[in-house]
């Protein structure tokens, strides 16, 4: 078996829920209490153990390039003041250890993904979606690749969601459960209200094997117009292993508005330098409602 190594972040939607907020800037740069999305999801990789990052990028996504780079006017500005630079440690990646890829025109995740196939080579890899937020110990791509180590094939994160908003998701048709794998047989993108095969909804993180590349390269348009990595990982159900892996742990949907605002109220609470006071507020806040 084939370790993964690689990971893919597709970054280049237009993030339109989010508008104003996001016309200049990223939606994936967005703060959860002092970190932008897209450093969570690239910490919960290096803790996996992935080596190379791929980010695919679009029009006005620089913020996210330069995230990732050395700032020297900041840096010697900060040393110069007699300040510790020891906080933007985890923005430093290593030399060589990331590349970024353009998707020309937002033609939807499976599009996205598919851009990324050269730098991905033959070999299975991760993708992580920066605005689904995990929050787990260990993190959820590392729960993951404990499980594609025991069943290889393609293990994508799996998570009930209340029926009403089975439509809003890329749904699982779940054959035999085994503790918290689950065995896909088959997969639905975002299915007419009442018609979803089950409640078991496919969340951002996926380990899978470099053949959806090819299926990807001949994909039609699906759900909303998009071409959706869903529909390409259903074709590949029945001849490889397919496995949903219930996750330990909680998930912020930020690219949602409500989510969003509920994973800076549960991180802020968590956080000892900021938590007597948030907590003080939310009490009088609620208090008052
Ligand atoms: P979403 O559908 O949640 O993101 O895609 P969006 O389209 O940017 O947001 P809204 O719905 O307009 O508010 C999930 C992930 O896939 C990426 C997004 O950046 C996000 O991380 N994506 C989506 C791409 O990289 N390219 C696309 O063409 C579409």
């Amino acid at each position: 078996m084939q370790r993964v190594r690689k990971a893919v972040f597709p970054v280049g939607g237009l993030g339109t829920r989010f508008l104003p907020a996001t016309k200049a800037m990223p939606k994936e740069m967005l703060p959860v209490v002092d970190r932008p999305l897209i450093q969570y999801a690239v910490d919960e990789a290096r803790e996996a153990g992935i080596e190379q990052m791929i980010f695919v990028t679009g029009r006005g996504k620089s913020a996210i390039e330069d995230h990732f780079d050395i700032a020297y006017e900041l840096q010697a500005t900060m040393l110069s003041r007699g300040k510790s630079i020891e906080i933007l440690e985890p923005t430093l990646l290593k030399p060589g250890a990331f590349a970024y890829v353009r998707q020309q025109e937002p033609m939807g995740l499976g599009h996205a993904v598919w851009c990324a196939r050269d730098i991905v080579g033959d070999e299975p890899f991760a993708v992580l979606l920066a605005d689904d937020l995990m929050v787990g110990q260990p993190g959820c791509l590392k729960q993951m690749i404990e499980a594609y180590e025991q069943v290889g094939g393609n293990v994508i994160c799996a998570q009930e969601v209340p029926e009403e908003q089975a439509h809003q998701y890329g749904i699982i048709t779940p054959g035999t459960r085994d503790g918290k794998l689950t065995e896909v047989k088959g997969l639905v993108e975002k299915p007419k209200p009442g018609t979803a095969p089950s409640n078991l909804s496919v969340i951002g993180r996926y380990i899978l094997q470099p053949e959806v590349m090819r299926v990807l390269e001949k994909q039609e348009k699906g759900a909303g117009g998009e071409i959706q990595l869903t529909d390409a990982m259903a074709t590949m159900i029945g001849s490889q292993p397919f496995h949903g892996l219930t996750f330990d742990g909680r998930r912020f949907d930020c690219g949602d508005k409500a989510g969003y605002i509920q994973a800076n109220m549960a991180l802020a609470l968590e956080r000892p330098d900021i938590a007597p006071a948030v907590k003080a507020f939310g009490d009088k806040l609620f208090c008052q409602s």
